[in-house]
């Protein structure tokens, strides 16, 4: 089996992708400058896996020596891409940050990878492409008009791929994921950002006595007047990206899929499911609008499933709470926790 160089391997979905990779027999160098991911992360998977199937490599994807020593060290095929900045709010009050990590940065990568010979790339790309949307469910053929920088840097990089495939021949896939939440089911992984700006460990925090949740919002066009998402388990979208490098190794075409489970749930119904789930109360606050929220993002992703084959295992919003739930209480302090390895 071939190497994979996973970048932004030591964060939330990369962790996890690194993971089905490794399962799924792929030796794997991860690559990460521990801005935001975790060194634990990679230490745990190292140690899952047979020695030496997951290595680490700390490096900055804007340091095209680095990437390209690590791309020939590890005689890699293929890149998965996740390394990136991923604040919408923060993209809006910092835009040249974003243009220059996730546009500047993943160029020097893609340009890395050309002058390395690897013609394989999985690119993190966002429903954030997409911008207000026009109808739903959100399918491929939805227009892409971001209304952020964060959704905007995703874009351009989603739009240079054509060109560059023309010009070199790198195939790629870009998979836009909808509301990534959960953790693996091991206990092994899960989400530790800093700060922590989702809704689903910010509503299992209150849960568990950290603070009120404040909820963005109670007058949308919704039934019951608050955002809805559609979340989706990290380790369906881990298995989206093994499907998508599976169809570049068999010589299929470049594509571009949306990732979503199909179904909408509003911030209120994700609390209720926090309740359920914990078996706690969710002390909240109802809070005006936060900027940039769109009222509803809901994906089709019958394209993933129909020519990636994808076929996700977590169908509730309850199977996804109960990932997050089981992590957070064996790691109420993250990578971090003392003792929890
Ligand atoms: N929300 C709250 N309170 C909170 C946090 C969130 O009410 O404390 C609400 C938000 O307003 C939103 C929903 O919960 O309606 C989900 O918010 P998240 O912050 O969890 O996720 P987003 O939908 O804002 O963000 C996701 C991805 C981004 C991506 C964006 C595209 O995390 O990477 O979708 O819109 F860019």
């Amino acid at each position: 089996m071939s190497a994979v160089l996973v970048t932004g391997g030591a964060g939330y979905v990369g962790s996890h992708a690194a993971y089905e990779l490794a399962a799924a027999g792929h030796d794997v160098v991860l690559f990460d400058d521990l801005s935001a991911g975790h060194v634990e992360a990679a230490d745990r998977l190292a140690r899952a896996f047979p020695a030496g199937r997951v290595s680490f490599v700390r490096g900055d994807i804007g340091d095209a020596i680095a990437v390209g020593r690590a791309l020939r060290e590890s005689k890699a095929t293929a890149v998965m891409h996740f390394a990136g900045r991923l604040l919408v709010a923060e993209s809006v009050a910092q835009p040249l940050a974003y243009y220059r990590t996730n546009v500047t940065g993943t160029l020097t990568l893609l340009s890395a990878m050309v002058d390395a010979g690897v013609d394989r790339f999985i690119f993190s790309s966002s429903c954030a492409t997409f911008g207000e949307p026009v109808g739903t469910p959100i399918d491929e053929t939805h227009p892409q008009r971001p209304v952020n920088a964060y959704g905007e840097t995703k874009l351009v990089v989603e739009r240079a791929l054509p060109h560059l495939e023309r010009a070199t021949g790198l195939r790629s896939v870009a998979l836009r994921y909808f509301n990534a939440a959960g953790a693996h089911p091991s206990g092994l992984i899960g989400e530790d950002h800093d700060p922590e700006a989702h809704l689903i460990p910010r509503a299992v925090a209150a849960a568990v006595g950290h603070g009120t949740l404040a909820v963005f919002g109670t007058d949308y066009p919704t039934p019951d007047g608050t955002c809805i998402r559609d979340y989706v388990h990290v380790s369906d979208l881990a298995s989206a990206h093994v499907l998508a490098l599976a169809r570049l190794e068999a010589n299929g075409s470049s594509g571009a899929y949306n990732l979503g489970s199909g179904h909408g749930a509003s911030v209120r119904q994700v609390i209720d499911s926090v309740r359920l789930v914990t078996g706690r109360e969710v002390p909240f606050t109802l809070e005006p609008r936060r900027p940039g929220d769109p009222a509803a993002l809901v994906a089709s992703s019958d394209l993933a499933r129909r020519e990636l084959a994808w076929a996700p295992k977590f169908d509730s919003l309850e199977a996804i709470v109960a990932t997050a739930w089981a992590w957070h209480e064996r790691h109420p302090f993250g990578f971090r926790t003392p003792g929890s390895a």
